[in-house]
């Protein structure tokens, strides 16, 4: 499905009924990276991912966007499908856009599921090396950023061993254009600091991590769970950074344990409540 939100078109799909759950996927990615989830949770979930601006199908604008930009996307689509709250799942720079979402818009977030991602703002190295991607994606194009971009997302053991695997995420790259990369990665470079954040952070949160993540290594991820009060931290085993895709089952049953327990935990509420 398509909708025109703030004055572009965003694709996303929408499935399922009951509470929302709203996947925000990785850099230089698009929604497909979340097919794993959508089946078995819109069983139970009205599920929502989207592609941001300047991925898969969504417009591809170049400009000097921020991650606000991004943040206010997925807010306004979730205006436009009538949902007033919604549990966030957001992977790495989907990530980023949650510590952004919840800057932005608290009362929209019921609960935040934060995977392989980091708090911290780019220091001046990791700047640097964002300026010298975005001109090999200027010069050369996305086949360029998916062979430097691989070794990053995947562990491994599965770039040797699941050539499929392997396969959809360069597909996913190769699917968006040199300006979505190009403004993703000035996007994350301008972004601000959210460590002074986490401790203000109330709802429910769940801190994912793929055991051999090297993009955002499971240090990044404790350092987030420690700061949020009462978060809790789960850790993948046998993937990389790309965790929800390269191990589904263990992801989905570590947001189901967490979504089954927050939401018994909102009813016994409502029952001290009651009684
Ligand atoms: C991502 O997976 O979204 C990226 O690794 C994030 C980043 O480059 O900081």
């Amino acid at each position: 499905m398509k909708a025109n939100i703030n004055g572009i078109t965003i694709a996303y799909t929408n499935s399922g009924t009951g509470d929302a759950l709203v996947f925000i996927h990785a850099f230089p990615l698009s929604r497909i990276m979340w097919e794993p989830q959508i089946a078995p949770f819109s069983k139970q979930y009205r599920v929502i991912t989207l592609d941001l601006r300047g991925h898969g199908e969504s417009d591809a604008l170049l400009w000097n966007f921020t991650l606000e930009d991004y943040a206010k996307d997925v807010y306004e689509l979730l205006r436009h499908l009538n949902v007033q709250h919604a549990t966030f799942i957001g992977l790495s720079m989907g990530g980023y856009i949650l510590f952004t979402l919840y800057r932005l818009f608290p009362d929209v977030v019921k609960a935040l599921v934060l995977a392989d991602t980091r708090a911290q703002e780019d220091h001046e190295e990791g700047k640097a090396g964002r300026l010298s991607l975005a001109q090999t994606a200027y010069k050369e194009g996305p086949t360029s950023i998916a062979d430097m971009m691989i070794p990053k997302l995947l562990a491994p053991t599965t770039i040797e061993n699941r050539k499929n695997i392997v396969a959809q995420v360069r597909s996913m790259i190769l699917n968006n254009q040199s300006s979505g990369i190009i403004v993703d990665l000035m996007a994350m470079a301008s972004r601000p600091d959210s460590t002074s954040l986490l401790p203000q952070i109330s709802c429910p949160t769940l801190v994912m991590v793929g055991e051999n993540d090297v993009a955002t290594p499971p240090s990044e991820s404790r350092y987030i769970a420690q700061r949020i009060p009462h978060a809790q931290l789960a850790t993948i085993s046998h993937a990389g950074h790309l965790s929800n895709y390269e191990q589904p089952e263990a992801f989905n049953q570590a947001l189901e344990s967490f979504l089954s327990k927050k939401n018994n935990a909102h009813e016994r509420q409502i029952n001290v409540i009651q009684n």
